[in-house]
């Protein structure tokens, strides 16, 4: 019994290992891609990646700016190949998992295993590669609360060491750049792209060459919850330097807007928060500012949003509803990020679009998160290697969406 117990398993290994050494040699992929579709109930982004021996497919939580994979381990992890990480390194002592959405963390092992995803030409999906010793954390099946449903862990896309990004990068030594378009539909996928362009959208549109740029900044104090002595925040943060409303610029405490050294203040990019969070004399400033410019019959406001409309005097332009652009001007006045209709107003119920704003209090840590309802159908794409982001502006505009990717494999 034991014996042949022994030899179905060696021989297993053998399959799976093999099957992955014919993967990988033969082929180095310039890109890897990602399907990431919206949680209707939660509004979090969801992706797909193969884990395990055997493979499996485990959905997770995309964090732009977490740390690292961690999935919940004490449930339903069967595999093969799962190794715990070697202790003598510094990967170790970051033996944590912290679900960003509720910011709960726990303490968890570090650990080894096969993932794998499909390679990309920017165009289409192609074969799948696997990297045999991805490093992730062990996260508990408590910490799975608050995440969308089916969902086994988070993935961060931070620029720290063992966030996917960097270990992909370290994988197949391609460009160390990623790219996040998310969808602003519920029901078709918007894409995440590892390396170097093209990154091109049906009817064969390539975004990566059209692109405005922005430095990225470092906050110099960590904004995860568990986090040592003199660790920089591994989240993304740009140098929004004023905001406009109908090309207007609005009176702001500036000094709210850039990031102090103790890591207080400034603008960081967020998938976690659903809907742009603003200090709170910046929310006011903006949204007075924003319902002078617009002239429409407010009605009650819809929790979480504080100003809500009428929407049917509202004409409607390929970018949204007709209202009032909002621009976050960055390191000079030519270089804007224009926030349209399409991005800034919810439509919450039938006739009614509230600004999809939401007031972040007097003191919160960071003055300006950008959140996914402004992210979704923009491509953003971090270039670690030269610190910097570049941005699509809306493709609406250009006849696309962030759910254009063409998902049907070319192999
Ligand atoms: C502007 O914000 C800074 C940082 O929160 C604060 O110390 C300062 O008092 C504010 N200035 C005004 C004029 O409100
Ligand atoms: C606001 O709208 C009303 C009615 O639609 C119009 O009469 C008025 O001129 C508008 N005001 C501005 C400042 O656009
Ligand atoms: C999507 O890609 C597949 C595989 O390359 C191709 O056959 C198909 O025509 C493409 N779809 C569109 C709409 O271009």
């Amino acid at each position: 019994m034991a014996s042949s117990l022994q030899f179905i398993l060696l021989s297993s290994i053998f399959l799976f290992s093999n099957s992955f050494s014919t993967a990988q040699p033969s082929f180095r992929p310039q890109a890897l891609v990602l399907p990431v579709s919206k949680d209707a109930s939660t509004l979090q982004y969801v992706t797909r990646i193969g884990q395990r021996t055997p493979l499996v497919s485990i959905n997770v939580v995309v964090d732009l700016g977490g740390q690292y994979l961690w999935v919940d381990c004490d449930r339903n992890y069967v595999s093969l190949s799962y190794t715990p990480a070697r202790c003598n390194s510094a990967q170790c002592s970051l033996a944590s998992s912290e679900n960003t959405v509720t910011r709960t963390a726990t303490g968890g092992e570090v650990a080894q295993d096969v993932v794998s995803l499909q390679a990309t030409n920017g165009k289409n999906p192609g074969p799948v590669v696997s990297l045999p010793c991805f490093l992730f954390t062990c996260g508990s099946t408590f910490l799975l609360e608050g995440l969308a449903s089916g969902v086994q862990g988070m993935a961060g896309l931070g620029r720290g060491r063992i966030g996917l990004p960097s270990q992909f990068v370290a994988a197949f030594s391609f460009n160390r750049k990623f790219a996040v378009c998310l969808t602003s539909s519920t029901s078709a996928n918007g894409v995440i792209f590892f390396g170097n362009g093209p990154y091109v959208m049906l009817p064969n549109i390539d975004i990566s060459t059209s692109l405005i740029y922005t430095p990225l900044l470092i906050n110099p104090v960590s904004t995860a919850g568990v986090f040592s002595q003199g660790e920089k925040s591994v989240e993304y943060f740009i140098g929004v330097k004023s905001i406009k409303v109908n090309e207007k610029s609005i009176s702001l405490n500036t000094s709210l807007l850039s990031i102090s050294s103790d890591g207080i203040g400034g603008t960081k990019i967020s998938t976690i928060n659903p809907y742009t969070v603003l200090e709170t004399s910046i929310y006011n400033a903006l949204t007075g500012a924003f319902v002078k410019e617009a002239n429409l019959t407010r009605v009650a406001s819809i929790a979480p949003f504080g100003f809500c409309f009428d929407s049917k005097n509202v004409g409607s332009t390929r970018v949204g509803p007709t209202v009032p652009s909002i621009d976050l001007v960055l390191q000079s006045e030519s270089v804007y990020w224009r926030i349209f209709g399409a991005n800034s107003m919810v439509p919450v119920r039938e006739n009614v679009l509230c600004l999809g704003f939401v007031d972040g209090g007097l003191n919160p840590r960071t003055s300006f998160v950008v959140g996914g309802y402004q992210l979704e159908n923009n491509l953003l794409q971090f270039d670690l290697a030269t610190s910097r982001l570049g941005f699509s502006s809306s493709l609406l505009f250009r006849q696309t969406t962030c759910s254009n990717f063409n998902f049907t494999s070319n192999v």
